[in-house]
């Protein structure tokens, strides 16, 4: 570890000091070996200034000894969330990227509704929102089943909402936005499905929407510990990553799917030539096999399916 992290404030900590060259590669390292997350050289200031919030939570007074104290810390180590949180990107808003939610609104809830009438069975649907951040993605889909099920009583939903944040997880759990976060939301909706708090600018989801919605902690490195979803949003997320991880991560996640599941994943994701046997249905969108498909009969396409018409309104 270099040494030109010593200039102390009167708090004790350092401020506007950088990291060395080297400890700019040993913090990005240690936040690829845990997250997957690759940090470039050129961030070198951003990720001086997300450590140093560390370094005063911690009273520890440079970069170096933060460094060797992490390097003891066990794994599960709640300093390890915290600095982990500290240096990922949060950045969301509810109905980001409109093109994907028209999709789920105009496209895969009225085919689900379709197949749910002639088999009753059907009412469920189990989403996954990989990488939530603040919630925002799981919410939006959230607000769009419950608009858009002509009888939601009658459906089962799960909408899980899993992010590497510790801190992020906690504002998902509150199920309150911001303006910011809810620029993007069509009134209506909004006038619905929220309830805008007296005191400031926010407004919070209803029991409505936080009944289908629940969120943990969850690193995509890891194995996901539930299964059978049958639509997973994995967006803005792995552009963070290196190849090595990307794959890691993106196969953790298809493993979750259920046959035939859907993965919709960020426009600049670039998966799609790691989704060998997965059908394209979008840029991206892409359908995870069924395990019936071997026996489909070759007039029996399902091309059609969860296809969205950019000219339905
Ligand atoms: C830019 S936000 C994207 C949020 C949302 N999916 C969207 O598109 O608006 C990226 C999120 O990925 C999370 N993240 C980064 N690495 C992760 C990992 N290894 N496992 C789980 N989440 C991770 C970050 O904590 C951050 O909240």
């Amino acid at each position: 570890m270099g040494q030109g992290c010593a200039t102390l404030t009167n708090a004790g900590f350092p401020r506007l000091v950088q990291l060395t060259e080297t400890e700019l590669l040993q913090f990005a390292e240690l936040i690829y070996q845990r997250a997957g997350v690759r940090i470039s050289p050129q961030k070198r200031l951003l990720l001086s200034n997300r450590l140093r919030r560390r370094l005063k939570q911690t009273g520890m007074t440079s970069f170096a000894e933060y460094y060797r104290h992490l390097g003891r810390l066990r794994r599960g180590d709640a300093e390890w969330d915290a600095m982990l949180q500290e240096v990922t990107t949060h950045e969301t808003y509810l109905f980001r990227d409109d093109v994907q939610w028209n999709w789920f609104r105009k496209a895969y809830l009225p085919e689900r509704e379709a197949a749910a009438r002639q088999d009753r069975a059907a009412r469920q649907l189990r989403i996954w929102s990989a990488a939530c951040s603040t919630g925002d993605e799981a919410v939006t889909a959230a607000c769009c089943v419950a608009a858009g099920l002509t009888d939601l009583s009658q459906w089962r939903v799960r909408i899980l909402g899993t992010d590497i944040g510790v801190g992020a997880i906690a504002q998902a759990k509150t199920a309150t936005f911001g303006v910011r976060a809810m620029h993007q939301t069509p009134d209506e909706l909004r006038r619905r499905f929220f309830a805008k708090s007296a005191s400031d600018d926010a407004w919070r989801a209803l029991p409505i929407l936080t009944d289908m919605l629940a969120f943990r902690r969850h690193n995509l490195m890891d194995t996901p510990v539930e299964r059978s979803f049958d639509l997973v949003f994995l967006k803005n997320v792995l552009i963070y990553f290196d190849p090595a991880s990307k794959a890691k991560a993106l196969q953790n996640v298809c493993d979750a799917l259920a046959p035939g599941g859907l993965l919709v994943a960020g426009a600049a994701e670039g998966v799609a030539d790691l989704l060998r046997g997965y059908r394209r249905v979008e840029p991206w969108l892409f359908q995870k096999p069924a395990t019936s498909i071997a026996h489909r009969r070759p007039t029996d396409s399902s091309a059609s399916r969860f296809r969205f018409q950019a000219t339905q309104s």
